[in-house]
């Protein structure tokens, strides 16, 4: 069944979206992509004359309650986008009477899943060496599958929508598929286009092919940087990634972020680059700073900016953007591309100080596009600095996904998408 074939009228439709939007202190949305994301399939639920149950995670607050991950902060701002009343029901688990009591033509919102450890399926207290873990494994995924047909008893149909989140197979995403039939799951309109972007960069690859890859770590990206090796014609690697692969070579990097127990990934990395023939752009110069408070996304008083070569940086300076020369290497990297993948900034954008890395890789994707190029942008950050630098509409498509958008460039069967499709 596909969502625009079905007939909302008179059914409740459970619809799990990913409304994991960040939030300031005062727990205002300070990025609503994710909600707006989701609004074309909910919207065509309640036009239909149907209603929606609407679920999500928020945070990761590990099978415990912590209002700081309270969907309830978001509810004003659903509703507002939504345009019909939106409920609120304090406990997932325990929301029979609201979703029975939820007339047609509204939505109800089910406080954040993760509260319960069912939603993800690990088993909490117990180390994975003790030799009760697998016990408590199985105990666990009976417990999930429990907590699954709770919530699929709330409704007629499931909708899945949260491409933010089908890389996980937890009971929102996946199990609870299991208590509806064909007829009556799908994936909402958001997932559609989701993967038909991906499938856009997988199948119809236009060459030049050009990834840029940001962010502090090597080890949370290596799958897909591995992988882009065989796809793509040049890769920039750009953020804090670059220390470690200065380090490799011996280079000064004075205080910036590094994984020393990655230097070798690193130098394999080079070498599998060059054996297929894919063109690695790195950093040669890094904006460096003496005090950065990473709590507050500010210099400290008194502190220093100064730009030094990415391997040659004195004792006690920090790199956190791309310098002026990298700059102009990446621009030049990515101009004449006919497809990019961007994901991860190049610096910390969030400081004025430190935003010309990311800006400029922003803006030399935007001029490509406007070329001709298809960009693809995916995870919070990266997506952040196009809404900050004004680019938004001018890139192609913007994922609502991170590390879900990565998984499915590699090529991974996203168990959201597997648990509708089969
Ligand atoms: C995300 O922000 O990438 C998604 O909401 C998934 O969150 P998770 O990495 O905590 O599963």
């Amino acid at each position: 069944m596909t969502f625009n074939e079905y007939n909302f009228a008179g059914k409740k439709a459970i619809v799990r979206v990913d409304f994991n939007v960040p939030l300031n202190e005062n727990g205002e949305i300070t990025d609503d992509t994710r909600i707006r994301g989701a609004l074309p399939t909910l919207k065509k639920i309640i036009a239909d004359g149907g209603a929606a149950i609407i679920m999500s995670h928020m945070g990761k607050p590990k099978g415990k309650v912590n209002p700081k991950f309270s969907l309830g902060q978001i509810r004003a701002a659903v509703e507002e986008a939504l345009g019909c009343p939106v409920a609120f029901a304090p406990d997932c688990a325990k929301a029979q009477d609201a979703a029975k009591a939820l007339k047609m033509g509204e939505a109800l919102l089910l406080e954040n899943l993760r509260y319960y450890p069912e939603e993800e399926g690990k088993p909490v207290g117990i180390d994975k060496e003790d030799p009760a873990y697998d016990e408590a494994k199985k105990a666990m995924k009976e417990s999930q599958k429990e907590f699954a047909k709770t919530l699929a008893a709330y409704a007629d149909c499931y909708v899945m929508d949260a491409f933010g989140t089908a890389h996980r197979k937890h009971a929102s995403t996946a199990v609870i598929a299991d208590y509806f039939d064909a007829d009556n799951k799908m994936l909402g309109l958001l997932m559609e286009k989701e993967v038909t972007a991906v499938d856009n960069v997988l199948s119809n690859i236009k060459r030049p092919f050009v990834a840029i890859m940001g962010g502090s770590k090597v080890s949370t990206k290596i799958g897909i940087i591995e992988n882009l090796l065989s796809k793509v014609d040049k890769l920039i690697l750009c953020g804090g990634m670059t220390y470690t692969f200065s380090k490799a070579h011996g280079g000064e990097i004075g205080a910036s972020i590094v994984e020393l127990d990655k230097l070798d990934v690193a130098l394999e990395v080079e070498k599998k680059a060059k054996e297929n023939g894919v063109e690695l752009v790195l950093g040669v110069d890094s904006v460096c700073c003496t005090g950065y408070d990473f709590g507050n996304f500010c210099v400290k008083p008194g502190a220093q900016v100064k730009v030094f070569p990415s391997n040659a940086i004195e004792e006690g300076w920090d790199g956190l953007d791309a310098g002026p020369e990298s700059r102009v290497k990446f621009a030049n990297a990515i101009k004449g591309a006919k497809t990019i993948l961007w994901n991860g900034p190049a610096g910390c954008f969030e400081c004025d100080e430190f935003t010309a890395g990311s800006k400029a890789v922003g803006e030399a994707i935007a001029e490509a596009t406007a070329e001709g190029a298809f960009s693809l942008i995916g995870g919070g950050d990266s997506v952040a600095c196009c809404t900050k630098f004004g680019l938004t509409d001018k890139v192609s498509y913007i994922s609502t996904g991170g590390g879900a958008l990565l998984e499915a460039i590699e090529g991974k069967v996203l168990p959201g998408v597997a648990a509708i499709k089969g």
